[in-house]
């Protein structure tokens, strides 16, 4: 069975630069805290908690750094953490920061702000405080069906969104809406590694896509890597693989989230080339069998 890794999965620049970030706080000993889990990544989260960084509500702290995850956050909560007396250290991601800053100034130029993404995701949620005036999201091209405003309209995208999604939401609402501004604010992390598990989707029968359960850029992943066929398993670690998933499979690809550190990766490569060993194995003494 062959094993295809592909490139760019695993950390981008954004969570390179938070955990960075968050052990040096550590190796400082200061007492640190992240507001929510740091990324969409329980096994980061438990490697953090750890060594002593607590993921947090702003209720429950009333000193000690709070840091802002890659996420960002609307900036009447920064606001009320400095209030609090909390030292706020913002690792929120250099392209959410530009997403933020684009959707507040079409929002100051009296246009309704239109955020193709995930309603519930905190990314999607900051980026909607950050707006004064109308923000709308739009998910999907039902939303965009139903959506209509006479207002001028300004778009702006959540960093992890699929290409194909954005095109068919764009297509809906160009054909109704005054639209002054659009900027396709993907991230290039996202664009780099959705492109890369795309194309050894291609050449798979099965694809591992690994990363948080609750990660929006590895269920994006999961989806791209659908849309071309491949049969997909989203897993968080290596446990959770199954001999079975791969009877019969001559070529198996790997792919993971942005937030999803080296050692798990690593761990399911190396799963992967044990199940690989000894299913050749098998395959040898059933040739032996027969001859
Ligand atoms: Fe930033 Fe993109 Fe990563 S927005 S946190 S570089 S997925």
């Amino acid at each position: 069975m062959q094993i295809i890794v592909a490139e760019n999965a695993g950390f981008c620049f954004g969570v390179k630069n938070a955990v960075r970030l968050l052990e040096d706080l550590i190796k400082k000993r200061e007492k640190t805290y992240t507001l929510g889990p740091i990324v969409h990544n329980q096994q980061v989260v438990e490697k953090m908690e750890n060594l002593g960084v607590k993921a947090v509500d702003l209720d429950d702290i009333s000193e000690g750094n709070l840091v802002i995850r890659t996420h960002g956050v609307p900036p009447d909560v920064i606001e009320q953490a400095r209030q609090k007396g909390l030292n706020v250290i913002d690792a929120t991601c250099p392209f959410v920061k530009k997403v933020q800053k684009l959707a507040r100034d079409i929002s100051e130029k009296d246009c309704t702000v239109v955020i193709i993404g995930d309603p519930n995701h905190p990314e999607v949620k900051g980026i909607k405080g950050w707006c004064p005036g109308e923000a709308v999201v739009i998910e999907n091209e039902e939303d965009a069906r139903k959506f209509f405003t006479d207002k001028r309209v300004g778009v702006v995208v959540q960093t992890t969104q699929t290409e194909e999604n954005v095109k068919k939401i764009m297509d809906i609402l160009k054909e109704k809406l005054d639209l002054a501004f659009f900027y396709n604010t993907r991230c290039n992390a996202t664009h780099q590694r959705q492109k890369a598990a795309k194309k050894v989707a291609e050449s798979v029968e099965v694809m591992l896509v690994v990363g948080g359960k609750n990660s929006s850029n590895t269920k994006k992943l999961a989806q791209v890597c659908q849309n071309v066929g491949a049969k997909v398993y989203h897993i968080e670690t290596a446990d959770e693989i199954k001999k079975e998933w791969f009877r019969g499979v001559e070529k198996v690809g790997i792919t993971a989230g942005a937030s999803t550190p080296d050692w798990i990766i690593k761990e399911v490569i190396s799963k992967m080339e044990e199940i690989s060993r000894e299913m050749e194995n098998q395959q040898g003494e059933v040739a032996y069998e027969d001859g």
